[in-house]
């Protein structure tokens, strides 16, 4: 029995969160045994916005390098760069004959999107989710690690594929959304009712590329409450309580003990410690690698090109099906 197909995209501007680290990377690696894991940087879903030429270059190879920093083991998983195999175009531009106009414009990422990049309203980006559609597709992926905004791209993705068997038989695999076992749910730090998202500013996340000093600033002004207990109930104390959820997943403790280790301390206390956990444990370690990675670009880029190459192992047979059944002359 071949192992069953894990894939995710990723954009290669964001930076990581350690609600991303903490709720889907750290979990990634334990993972990479079980199933055969794609991690793709997907740089041509980035230029449906304008990008900076520099910028985009730089930013590709160095999410190579944070990926791989924060655990992701380049020769376990194949991590690579989405242009550089080009199944995926091939297969979205197959694909978008599947795609109807109205389901593509119901999607609210692409109506978040074009109203926030009124003069660029581009084809692209209305066919962003076919691309994501083939991204999926093109590997027979099984599992799809995903956060909810991701969903409905998902659930088009499932559409499409069905459709697609419909009229041609069994092609496609329909990928299903991939929740980890152990994912922690990570808080944002001035409004601890919700995720940690970077839609809502600067303050609320820690980023992995943070410095030590910018971390420790943010956990100082994180939200806790006007009482002075420390313990764990998120229904009353939120803010109190997801300092210590991060607290315990960062030092890999339970809840209980977190709790015991700040028995009558003061909150003030418990902030500057859970922000020296984050830095010792997650940040730091991950900048450190990161750094070395980066001075050696040699390196970054023979990962990629021997990754796009086992994907397109992968991909080509997936493809050629999907020719074949169409029509196309092979
Ligand atoms: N659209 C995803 C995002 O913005 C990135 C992405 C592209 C993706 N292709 C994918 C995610 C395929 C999962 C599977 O986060």
């Amino acid at each position: 029995m071949s192992k069953n197909i894990i894939f995710s995209g990723m954009q290669p501007s964001g930076v990581p969160h350690i609600g991303n680290y903490f709720g889907a990377i750290k979990n990634w690696a334990d993972l990479q045994d079980d199933y055969n894991c794609l991690y793709c940087i997907v740089d041509l879903h980035a230029i449906t916005i304008r990008q900076d030429p520099a910028e985009l270059h730089k930013n590709s190879l160095n999410a190579l390098a944070l990926y791989i920093a924060a655990g992701l083991d380049p020769d376990k998983n194949i991590l690579y760069i989405q242009s550089h195999y080009k199944g995926h175009t091939e297969l979205s531009w197959l694909l978008s004959c599947f795609s109807y106009m109205g389901e593509l414009g119901r999607m609210t990422q692409y109506k978040d999107k074009s109203a926030n990049n009124p003069d660029n309203i581009n084809l692209g980006l209305f066919a962003y989710p076919t691309l994501q559609a083939a991204d999926i597709l093109l590997f027979g992926s099984h599992l799809v690690p995903i956060g909810d905004d991701q969903k409905q791209h998902l659930e088009l993705t499932r559409d499409i594929a069905t459709r697609f068997n419909n009229i041609y038989g069994d092609i496609f695999t329909i990928p299903e959304v991939f929740t980890p076992k152990t994912g922690a749910r990570i808080k944002r730090l001035s409004d601890p009712e919700k995720k940690m998202s970077k839609s809502d500013g600067e303050a609320n996340y820690v980023a992995i590329l943070d410095p030590a000093d910018v971390v420790m600033k943010k956990f100082k002004r994180a939200v806790t409450d006007s009482d002075t207990e420390i313990r764990h109930d998120p229904e009353n104390k939120p803010g109190v309580s997801s300092l210590l959820e991060i607290y315990a997943v960062a030092t890999g403790t339970s809840i209980k003990s977190a709790e015991a280790d700040f028995d009558g301390k003061q909150y003030g206390f418990l902030k500057t410690t859970v922000a020296q956990a984050v830095i010792d444990n997650v940040t730091n370690p991950i900048q450190e690698k990161y750094n070395d990675l980066i001075k050696n670009p040699d390196y970054l880029h023979q990962v990629a090109k021997k990754n796009a190459e086992k994907a397109a192992e992968i991909g080509e047979p997936i493809l050629t099906n999907v020719k074949k059944a169409i029509g196309l002359l092979l």
